[in-house]
């Protein structure tokens, strides 16, 4: 399937230059987003994952229906004093602004093996960070899957030595 067509690029948002890629009309379209899940749990299936974690907020759409289908749970990363327990924190830049992501201190077991999800590769400041997070808490990330890479930004000089999946690359 070609998964391009349902995302939609919006130039000048949210701010001037930058040119977003809006994958709300692939999570509209059943087919479409259950075939982008079933490529994400495919490339997850042979990995013994333990866990899935996903940061704030296209993460979660990403990651809840792959936890769905392989029976794990889902730990949320998200913006600072949205968790209401005790968290570790990372700062991080953004393409369009910098931020600081969370966790639950217990939301990882030491040893578990993670993978991580969300929408989009951009920078890699936001995946950099959720890496930071799991490996503090003692998990191993035994993947990164993403809907779409953008590829100008060299996100992925940031998460060297990974095993990375994306399904678009622009
Ligand atoms: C977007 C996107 C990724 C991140 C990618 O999230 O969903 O998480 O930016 O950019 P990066 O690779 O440069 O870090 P955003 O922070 O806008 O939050 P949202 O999902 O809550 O809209
Ligand atoms: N997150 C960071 N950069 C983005 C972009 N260009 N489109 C959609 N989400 C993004």
């Amino acid at each position: 399937m070609d998964l391009k067509q349902f995302v939609a690029i919006v130039p000048d948002y949210p701010k001037e230059g930058i040119v977003f890629k809006d994958i709300t009309p692939l999570m509209n379209n059943g087919e479409a987003y259950k075939y982008a899940t079933d490529q994400i749990v495919d490339f997850a299936k042979d990995k013994q994952i333990d866990l899935i974690v996903g940061p704030e907020a296209r993460g979660f759409i990403i990651g809840c229906p792959i936890a769905y289908a392989l029976g794990v749970g889902f730990a949320p990363v998200r913006k600072e004093g949205k968790l209401p327990r005790e968290t570790i924190k990372v700062s991080y830049g953004l393409e369009y602004g910098k931020d600081v992501l969370t966790i639950h201190k217990d939301a990882i077991k030491p040893g578990q093996r993670v993978l991580i999800t969300d929408d989009l590769l951009a920078t890699g400041g936001t995946i950099n960070a959720t890496i930071q997070l799991v490996e503090k808490l003692g998990g191993v990330v035994a993947g990164i899957a993403f809907l779409v890479e953008l590829t100008y930004l060299n996100g992925r000089k940031k998460l060297d030595g990974y095993d990375i999946l994306t399904l678009m690359e622009y």
